[in-house]
Order: structure tokens, then sequence, then C-alpha cells
């Protein structure tokens, strides 16, 4: 009894736990100004043009006016995304399914950073 007990109690101390870490994830992705992301203080906008033609244009539209995904202009839709560099490579890093992550995989870190720039400065 007391063995069974105590199975128990680390079972469900287990479940707390891996729910906790869930938690802990889903509230970073959801805060976009996440710790760690460091970006360049300019981007390079032709590279970002690049990128993003190659990797962005079929979901978000080739002048970001929006597809499968949403518009990239204006006011960003995804709750808390702001239009900040860093919101933005935060959310490319680590996107919400259905938006695939293409990063570290795809992208390079510096890829990412230069489409971020090119989305801020081309589409308002
Ligand atoms: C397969 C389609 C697909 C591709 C490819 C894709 N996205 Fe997305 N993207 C989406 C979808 C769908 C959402 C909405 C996700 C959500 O809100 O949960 C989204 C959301 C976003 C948002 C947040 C928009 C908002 O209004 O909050 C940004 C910014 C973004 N994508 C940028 C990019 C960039 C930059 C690339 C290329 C590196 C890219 N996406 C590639 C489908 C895609």
């Amino acid at each position: 009894m007391m063995i069974r007990l105590t199975i128990a109690s680390l079972t469900a101390m287990a479940s707390l736990s891996i729910l906790g870490l869930w938690h802990a994830n889903a509230v970073s992705a959801a805060g976009y100004g996440v710790a760690g992301v460091q970006v360049a203080s300019t981007s390079n906008i032709s590279n970002g043009k690049k990128i993003y033609a190659a990797n962005c244009a079929s979901c978000h539209g080739a002048s970001g006016e929006g597809g499968v995904g949403p518009s990239l202009h204006g006011d960003l839709k995804t709750p808390v995304m702001k239009r900040t560099k860093t919101a933005l490579v935060a959310w490319i890093r680590d996107p919400k399914p259905p938006m695939p992550k293409l990063y570290p995989g795809t992208l390079k870190a510096k890829d990412v950073d230069d489409v971020a720039g090119y989305v801020l400065a081309t589409f308002k």
C-alpha cells in the first residue's frame, strides 16, 4: 500500500513537471521577446529579399499581402506579436504551426535576421 502510494505520487509529480515544462515553453513562445535572441543592428536587405522569395512568399504572398499565412503589413495578428526585429526573429526561429520551422535546418541565423529586416522595411 505504502509503495503504491509512493509510485502514484511520483507519477503525479512527473506529470505535473512535464505539464510545467510544456507551459513554460508555451509562455516563452507566446512572448516573442525570447531571452537570448540576439539580432544584428543592420540586416542585409538584399539577402533578406532572396530568402523571403524562396521561403516565405509561397504562404505570405510575393508582396506580403497574405495567402495561406497572414498579411505581413500593418499590425501583426498573432497575440502580442510586435513589429520589432527581436519579435520577428524569435517567431521565425520558433513559429507556431502551421508555419514551418525553417531555422536552423534551412535558414542560418543571419538569414533569419536578414529576412526579418526585409519584412519590417518592405511591408508596412
Ligand atoms: C507553409 C506556409 C508558411 C511559410 C512557408 C511561412 N509562413 Fe509565416 N505564417 C504562416 C501561418 C499559417 C502563420 C500564422 C500562424 C499563427 O498565427 O498561429 C504565419 C505567421 C507569420 C508571422 C506572424 C504574422 C502575424 O500577423 O502575427 C510572421 C511575421 C511570419 N509568418 C513570417 C514568415 C517569414 C518571414 C517566413 C519565411 C522565412 C514565413 N513566415 C514562412 C505560414 C507560413
